[in-house]
């Protein structure tokens, strides 16, 4: 069967499953992510149009729950402004157990006393506003001296507030959209803000910096001497608390818009030390944070259950958001991912601390009798080529692949690659094709063989993408390993490389109701690879 286009509709069918959607209309960034720690649940809010699927004014806060941060639950609207004309922007939700703000009395569980600090666009200026929550994150009641802190400024948003335990203080770092500034903010109560510093022009500057973030992340459990030559990250000896043998790093994460190193958006980050007044990156490398084409205005969690860095981004790229032709809904969040930091192999002789990303999935949820487990065979020593369908695909895939390339079996002039064509249940000359180039080393992922008419029409969506990625093992001299795993829901693609060293986030758009169900493996040639694990399943929910 092929593809008829008169079929596209972009309707309910190609929901993803395990994806934060809006119910209807226009999503953006997350914002407020915080874990009720009473009622085990997780809190998502986001820029939301409820009543366009492009972004428009007003814009006001969606909400969503999860318990197991894969299903998520719709919760209708948390706050909306009053004047059309303006917006509820990006911003975030701490839970300010002490009652440093005042807010609360004894009949607020401590662990459920959310305040939200959020940016309130007017055409005049952009300020920053708090409103807190006296049913468990539902509904907001705004500040009656809001707003809280003023700029005189039209760029000037996105404020995400943590607690810094050596000083006791909230702190908040927030954009200076157009300057290229992070400034960095300190209260005691959530109201009266001080500025402490400014982290100016590292990175991609791009057209403008949003969403800013800080996060404490531990280190690995390395022991690594200081200053050592094979380290291109400089891990310094002391920090700023005094303790000879740090625990833990800050990472700085700052959206840029437009001006991705793919174009359009993306999200980079920064490691290093931060006292309490002064974030200090260990190195002017801009890392990136996943490198596919959707992953944008990434948020962190307040908290977590066991305490882990938990983040979400927003599965879209502004270039062209707008212009996918889902309907009645338009875009997702990127699955939950867990961050820790380690040093990643990026050649032979040197090692970077960066961050690894895990996505956060509840296999509970699914029925994994449905799924198929592979093993190989028909490999002959130039070409493997085999097939795998899953029974009645929902469109909600997992694939793991281990491989190993072999340098001696090849050379630069030979093409020696392996891909992987996942094609839909009802017309099988929709696909995604992706794999792996070995004289490239890069992964690469085609998402232009499709029906629908934006992937045909939109001229700035990137239908070929690709990552560099390195090996996870250097078996011997002449032979590397790979990793990746696969999460594939309906319309979105995540992939995790070398157990998330390396992280690519790509939509995609197959007809309606047309999913995902088919996996064929060509492997091209099997002198030069070997495929040391494979295996393809549905996740049935
Ligand atoms: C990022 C962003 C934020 C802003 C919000 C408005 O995608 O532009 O800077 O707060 O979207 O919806």
């Amino acid at each position: 069967t092929s593809v008829d286009n008169e079929t596209y509709g972009g309707f309910e069918e190609s929901r993803p499953l395990i994806h934060a959607t809006p119910p209807k209309g226009w999503m953006n960034d997350p914002n407020g992510l915080w874990y009720d720690a009473s009622e085990e649940l997780y809190h998502m809010y986001y820029q939301y149009s409820p009543n366009e699927t492009y972004w428009s004014l007003p814009i006001v806060w969606g909400h969503k729950t999860s318990k197991n941060l894969t299903v998520w639950d719709d919760a209708g609207i948390a706050m909306a402004p009053t004047d059309n004309t303006t917006g509820f922007y990006s911003g975030s939700v701490v839970v300010d157990y002490n009652n440093t703000s005042g807010f609360f009395n004894s009949t607020t569980d401590p662990r459920q006393r959310a305040v939200a600090i959020f940016t309130y666009n007017t055409p005049e200026a952009e300020v920053q506003c708090v409103a807190y929550s006296l049913d468990g994150g539902y509904t907001f009641i705004q500040y009656e001296s809001n707003p809280v802190l003023s700029n005189n400024s039209t760029q000037f948003r996105d404020p995400k507030v943590i607690w810094h335990e050596e000083s006791q203080k909230w702190i908040m770092t927030i954009a200076k959209t157009q300057e290229y500034k992070v400034s960095i903010y300190s209260s005691s109560d959530l109201k009266d803000w001080t500025l402490e510093s400014e982290v100016e022009k590292v990175g991609v500057l791009g057209y403008q910096y949003e969403c800013p973030g800080l996060a404490r992340i531990s280190l690995p459990n390395v022991t690594l001497a200081s200053g050592s030559s094979n380290m291109t990250v400089p891990y310094p000896s002391t920090y700023s608390n005094g303790t000879a043998t740090p625990t833990d790093a800050w990472v700085m994460f700052i959206s840029v818009n437009p001006g991705a190193p793919n174009g359009g958006s993306f999200v980079q980050y920064f490691i290093g030390d931060f006292n309490g007044t002064t974030f200090t990156p260990f190195t002017e490398q801009t890392q990136t944070l996943d490198d596919g084409e959707d992953y944008y205005a990434l948020q962190t969690f307040f908290n977590s259950a066991d305490n882990s860095t938990l983040g979400v981004a927003w599965a879209s790229n502004w270039k062209y958001a707008q212009s996918v032709d889902t309907y009645p809904w338009k875009s997702s969040m990127s699955l939950v991912r867990k961050f820790t930091l380690d040093y990643f192999q990026a050649n032979p002789e040197s090692k970077i601390l960066s961050l690894k990303s895990e996505p956060c999935v509840d296999y509970d949820v699914f029925d994994l009798n449905a799924g198929t487990l592979y093993t190989l065979n028909n490999a002959t020593d130039d070409f493997m080529h085999a097939k795998i369908t899953t029974n009645s695909s929902q469109g909600l895939l997992e694939f793991n692949m281990t491989w190993s390339v072999n340098a001696s079996a090849y050379d630069n002039s030979e093409a020696a690659d392996l891909s992987l064509y996942l094609r839909g249940n009802q017309f099988d000359d929709e696909y995604l094709w992706l794999g792996y180039i070995a004289n490239a080393g890069a992964f690469y992922l085609d998402r232009g063989n499709t029906g629908s008419p934006f992937t045909a029409t939109c001229p700035l969506f990137n239908t070929r993408t690709a990552v560099n990625v390195q090996p996870c093992e250097y078996v011997s001299d002449e032979i590397t390993t790979y990793k990746v795993r696969g999460i594939v829901d309906r319309n979105i693609i995540e992939l995790y490389f070398n157990d998330g060293a390396q992280v690519s986030t790509n939509t995609f758009f197959f007809m309606d109701g047309d999913y995902i169900e088919t996996c064929e493996l060509k492997v091209n040639k099997m002198g030069v690879f070997s495929i040391d694990e494979f295996s393809f399943r549905q996740l049935a929910l």
